[in-house]
C-alpha cells in the first residue's frame, strides 16, 4: 500500500517537472510547436522556449448584460482542455475550427469534454474556469490539471498582460491573450490564440439574463 502510494506520488511529481522529458513522454514533443502570432503587434510575445503544453480548449464564455451600457461584460468561462501536441501538422492547424463545428452542432449533442475525441485529440488533461482572484477581489482564469495529474499544485492562475483582437472576424472570435502565471506550478505564461467564436452580441437589453457563448481556442502554456 505504502509503496504504491509512494510510487504514484513520484510519478505524479515527475509529471510536474513539465520542462523535463517525463512530461514530453506523456504527451508528444512540443519543441517544434510555434505560435503563429500576428506581425506588427507588441502585446503578445512568444517565449523562445518550447511550450510545456499545447492545448485545445472547448467550452463557453459567459456574459452578463450591463444595465447602464446595454452591452455584455465577461463573467468568466468554462472549458475542457485537450492535449493536441500529438496532432499531425496538417490537423493541428485547423483543429480549433473542426472542434468548434463539432461543439456547435446541435445534432451532435456532445458535451465539451467529448469533443477532443472527435478531432483526434482524445486526451483530456484538465479544465479551464474562473476562481476568485488571489488578491481577493474579482475573478481570475485558472487552468487546472489536478484531476489528471493528482498533484495539488498542477494548476495555474493567470493575470492578463497582453490582449489583441482576433486577427480574423474579431466581432465573432474572442481576443488573443497573454497572461502571466501568478499562482500554481503548472506554467509561468499562458497564451490564448486561434480563437473561434465566443464573442457576445454587440448589445443587449438591460435586465436580460446572462448568456453563454460557445468557443474553442488553442492554449499554449510555457
Ligand atoms: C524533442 O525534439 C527535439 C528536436 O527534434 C529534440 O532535440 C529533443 O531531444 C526532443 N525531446 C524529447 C524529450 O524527446
Ligand atoms: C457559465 O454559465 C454556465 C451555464 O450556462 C454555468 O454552468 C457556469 O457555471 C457559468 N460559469 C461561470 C464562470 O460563470
Amino acid at each position: 500500500m505504502f509503496a504504491f502510494q509512494l510510487l504514484s506520488a513520484l510519478s505524479s511529481a515527475a509529471l510536474l517537472v513539465s520542462a523535463g522529458p517525463t512530461l514530453s513522454s506523456r504527451a508528444c514533443n512540443t519543441s517544434t510547436a510555434v505560435m503563429d502570432l500576428p506581425a506588427g503587434q507588441t502585446q503578445l510575445v512568444s517565449p523562445t522556449s518550447a511550450p510545456l503544453f499545447v492545448l485545445l480548449g472547448v467550452g463557453i464564455q459567459n456574459y452578463t448584460c450591463s444595465s447602464t451600457t446595454s452591452t455584455y461584460t465577461s463573467i468568466g468561462a468554462v472549458a475542457s482542455l485537450f492535449d493536441i501536441s500529438c496532432l499531425e501538422k496538417s490537423q493541428f492547424a485547423s483543429v480549433q475550427t473542426k472542434a468548434y463545428t463539432a461543439w456547435d452542432s446541435p445534432a451532435a449533442g456532445a458535451c465539451a469534454s467529448e469533443i477532443g475525441s472527435r478531432v483526434g485529440a482524445p486526451k483530456l488533461l484538465g479544465f479551464h474556469y474562473f476562481v476568485t482572484s488571489p488578491s481577493g477581489t474579482g475573478i481570475s482564469p485558472k487552468w487546472d490539471f489536478t484531476s489528471t495529474a493528482r498533484v495539488p499544485t498542477a494548476y495555474v492562475i493567470g493575470a492578463k498582460t497582453g490582449d489583441i483582437t482576433a486577427p480574423t472576424a474579431s466581432a465573432t472570435n474572442v481576443d488573443w491573450l497573454e497572461l502571466n502565471g501568478v499562482q500554481g506550478a503548472l506554467a509561468t505564461k499562458i497564451f490564448r490564440v486561434d480563437t473561434v467564436n465566443g464573442q457576445p452580441p454587440a448589445s443587449c437589453v438591460a435586465g436580460s439574463a446572462p448568456i453563454s457563448v460557445k468557443y474553442t481556442a488553442k492554449y499554449y502554456l510555457y
